[in-house]
C-alpha cells in the first residue's frame, strides 16, 4: 500500500529522545525553550509559544487575543472539526462563510456578509497548505476592528509574498501532529508578533500562572504545555521543514503533469503571491468525470494506493454544529466540495515510482 500518510524521520529523532530520557527531565524545559526560539525565527515572529496540540493552541490563540464569552468568530466550515470547536471552547459565537472553489478556503465575499458589529475575530485556515486569501481578509477584519488567528495547522512553510504562514495574521497557530508536514506525534505552537498575547498565552497554558510568580494564579487556564520529548522531535523536524515541503512540492508537480488533462478532474490551484506546501494534494472529481469520486477512491484502495477525503461532510451538517441552527443549503460551495475532493499521496515518502503507478491507475480508470 502507498500510504495517504507517513512521518519522515530517522536516527536523528530517536536519538533526540534518547537524549532527553537519559536528562530524566521529561516535561517542559529547555527544549521546548530552544523549539519556540526555533519556530519564532522561522515563521519570522517575535514570539513563540509551544502547546500541546494545535487544537490547544487554537483555544490558546483565541483566549490570547481576548475573544470572549459572545463574540462572534467567523471561520469555514470546510476544515477539520478542531477549528470551529476551538472558537466553542472560549464560549464565542460561531459564525460560519463558505469557501472558494479553487482554493478550498475563506471566500472574501462570503466573509463580508457575515460581519456584524459583534465580530471579534476572523479565523481563515491555510486548508492542505496553501495560504487563505490575506489581502482580502486582512483588509476586511482591519475595516471592522476584528484581530486574525491564522489556523496554520496544516501550513507549515508555506509563503504569501514571501512571508511565512503564522505570521500572516495576528496570532497564528501549528499542529505537529503526526501525519502533519513536520510532527511529533502530538504537538502544537502559537506564532505572533504581538507580546501581550505570547504572555497571555504562556499563563493559559499554565493554568492562568504567571510565568515569574510560582502558585500565583491570575485567571483561568488549562495544562496545555508541551513535553520537552516532544520537543525533542519537533526541533530536528523543523530543520527539515524546507526539503520536506520541496519533496512534497516536487510530487505535486509530477501528479499535476500526468492528471491535469483528464477529463473532468481539476488538479489543485496555487494563488497568485502564494506558494503551496502540499500537506494534501487535492484533486476534485467534477460530475465531468466518467468515474464518481466514491469508486474512484474504491479502485484506488483495491490497487494499492491510498487516498482520502478531507472532508466529506462540511462542519455546519454535523449534529453537533446543526444543533446551532445550521442547515443544508447554507454553504454551498463547500457542500459542494465535500463531494469532489480525494486527497492522494503526495508525502515525502512516495517515490517517483509509485507516482507513475498512481497516475497510470487514475489514467486507466477514469479515461
Ligand atoms: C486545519 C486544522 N486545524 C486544527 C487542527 C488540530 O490540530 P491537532 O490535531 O494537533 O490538535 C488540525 C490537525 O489535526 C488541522 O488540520
Amino acid at each position: 500500500m502507498i500510504p495517504i500518510a507517513q512521518p519522515s524521520m530517522n536516527e536523528e529523532e530517536r536519538d533526540a529522545v534518547l537524549e532527553v530520557l537519559a536528562s530524566g527531565a521529561l516535561a517542559q524545559g529547555p527544549r521546548v525553550k530552544a523549539l519556540e526560539e526555533t519556530f519564532a525565527r522561522f515563521c519570522g515572529t517575535s514570539y513563540a509559544v509551544a502547546i500541546v496540540n494545535g487544537t490547544a493552541a487554537l483555544h490558546t490563540a483565541l483566549y490570547a487575543l481576548d475573544i470572549q464569552e459572545g463574540d462572534e468568530v467567523i471561520t469555514t466550515p470546510f476544515t477539520f472539526v478542531a477549528t470551529a470547536n476551538a472558537i466553542l471552547m472560549q464560549q464565542a459565537r460561531l459564525v460560519f462563510a463558505d469557501i472558494t472553489e479553487d482554493d478550498f478556503n475563506l471566500d472574501p465575499l462570503s466573509v463580508a456578509q457575515k460581519i456584524t458589529p459583534r465580530t471579534k475575530a476572523i479565523l481563515p485556515v491555510d486548508l492542505y497548505g496553501q495560504p487563505y486569501r490575506v489581502q482580502e481578509i486582512n483588509a476586511l477584519a482591519k475595516q471592522h476592528d476584528a484581530v486574525i488567528v491564522e489556523d496554520a495547522c496544516q501550513a507549515i512553510g508555506a509563503t504569501y509574498k514571501n512571508k511565512k504562514t503564522g505570521a500572516l495574521g495576528d496570532v497564528g497557530v501549528f499542529s505537529l501532529y503526526a501525519t502533519k508536514n513536520i510532527m511529533c506525534g502530538e504537538g502544537g505552537m502559537l506564532v505572533t508578533d504581538n507580546k501581550e498575547a505570547a504572555e497571555r498565552a504562556k499563563r493559559f497554558r499554565h493554568h492562568g500562572q504567571d510565568e515569574n510568580k510560582r502558585y500565583e494564579y491570575g485567571d483561568l487556564g488549562y495544562n496545555y504545555r508541551m513535553t520537552d520529548l516532544a520537543a525533542a522531535i519537533a526541533l530536528v523536524q523543523l530543520k527539515k521543514a524546507d526539503s520536506l515541503n520541496e519533496k512534497r512540492r516536487a510530487n505535486a508537480q509530477r501528479l499535476n503533469e500526468g492528471l491535469s488533462s483528464l477529463p473532468g478532474i481539476i488538479t489543485p490551484t496555487v494563488r497568485e503571491n502564494n506558494t503551496h506546501v502540499f500537506h494534501q494534494y487535492t484533486i476534485r472529481i467534477t460530475p465531468a468525470c466518467p468515474v464518481t469520486r466514491d469508486a474512484l477512491a474504491n479502485h484506488l484502495k483495491s490497487k494499492e494506493i491510498g487516498c482520502g477525503v478531507y472532508y466529506p461532510k462540511p462542519l455546519h451538517l454535523h449534529p453537533h454544529f446543526m444543533r446551532l441552527g445550521f442547515k443544508p443549503g447554507d454553504f454551498p460551495v463547500a457542500e459542494r466540495m465535500a463531494q469532489e475532493v480525494l486527497a492522494l499521496p503526495v508525502h515525502p515518502g512516495v517515490t517517483q515510482d509509485n507516482i507513475d503507478y498512481i497516475i497510470k491507475t487514475i489514467q486507466a480508470y477514469a479515461r
